[in-house]
């Protein structure tokens, strides 16, 4: 016995000693391990990266779970009436316009053009917006289109396009549906401030409107919060000496008044009048911007581009300007 265990004693030593030697030798071997270290290595970056990337969304989440959309009341919302017509600087127009209303919440873009068809151009436009919006059409009859030599006073434009907006209201809203109209032409200046400006109004505001009429500004006269008359270059005493841009209607009101519209043979200076006369009476106009002393719309008017060069060049066709 006492044999036996000694060789096998001697057989454990020996096996031991030859792995320790073993064991040893490959330590000292350089190991080519250096790719399998940099994969390591990224791998552990990646998740890194990933686990930031998990903490900001948390962060984002949590923070918009203060005001989430279930506690933040519901913003009115404003209808914006745009009529408008091809011509060379209708694109840029549109352009710039859009690229003001996105800014403003809770807005629906009621755009109307004076075509036979929806145009391309302004379907693409439309599209491309990033707005809600409805695309209308309606052509102004021959009889009331203004000529290219008439002055821009004697046929209000329009007036069909706006009419037709109305329309649409009345077939795709409810009286008790909240909102605001507002009709915005694609040649003006708006502030951001005048959205939230007509946002409460309760049956028409009105506010001060730049450039316009042959003045710097035409306004709204306010004594003690209400209205009592009109600052304009031209007869003042009009029911409602005020600029299309420089009114809103609520839309309650403008539905449960089927025959509130647009004339289109409204004398000169008296198609805003021709709508408001059928809503409100003077005294109950709100007087919005400061009891109307703050200006954050603008008449501009876009030069009516020269294109002497134009027909030297020859047609460039597949360009849209
Ligand atoms: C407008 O005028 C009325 C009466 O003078 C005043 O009570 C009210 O605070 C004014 N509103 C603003 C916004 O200045």
């Amino acid at each position: 016995m006492r044999v036996r265990l000694k060789n096998v004693f001697v057989v454990y030593f020996l096996v031991s000693v030859t792995g320790l030697l073993y064991a040893l030798m490959q330590l000292g071997q350089p190991c080519d391990c250096s790719a399998q270290l940099r994969a390591g290595a990224e791998l552990g970056r990646a998740r890194d990266q990933r686990l930031a990337q998990l903490q900001d969304e948390l962060r984002r989440l949590q923070a918009r779970g203060g005001r989430g959309p279930a506690t933040e009341a519901p913003v009115t919302p404003i209808y914006v009436v745009t009529p408008t017509y091809t011509r060379l600087v209708q694109k840029a127009e549109l352009v710039r316009l859009s690229q003001t209303l996105l800014h403003v919440k809770g807005l629906h873009w009621i755009v109307v053009e004076d075509a036979p068809a929806r145009t391309p151009l302004v379907s693409t436009l439309l599209a491309q917006s990033g707005l809600s919006f409805t695309h209308l059409h309606v052509e102004t009859p021959p009889e009331l289109q203004r000529q290219e030599s008439d002055p821009t006073w004697l046929r209000p434009r329009g007036v069909e396009q706006r009419n037709r907006a109305l329309q649409w209201l009345r077939e795709n809203r409810q009286p008790s549906d909240p909102g605001v109209v507002y009709f915005a032409d694609d040649d003006n200046t708006y502030s951001l401030r005048l959205f939230e400006e007509m946002r409460s109004t309760r049956r028409v505001a009105v506010w001060p409107v730049g450039l316009v009429g042959g003045v710097r500004v035409e306004r709204p006269l306010v004594e003690g919060g209400r209205v009592v008359g009109f600052r304009a270059g031209w007869r003042p005493t009009r029911p409602f000496a005020l600029d299309m841009a420089g009114f809103a209607v609520a839309l309650p009101l403008l539905l449960a008044t089927p025959r509130a519209r647009f004339d289109p043979r409204a004398e000169r200076g008296f198609l805003e009048s021709s709508l408001l006369s059928a809503l409100v009476s003077l005294d109950q106009l709100e007087p919005k911007a400061d009891n109307c002393t703050k200006v954050l719309v603008w008449h501009t008017r876009t030069e009516k581009p020269k294109m002497k060069q134009e027909e030297l060049l020859g047609p460039e066709p597949n360009i849209e300007v």
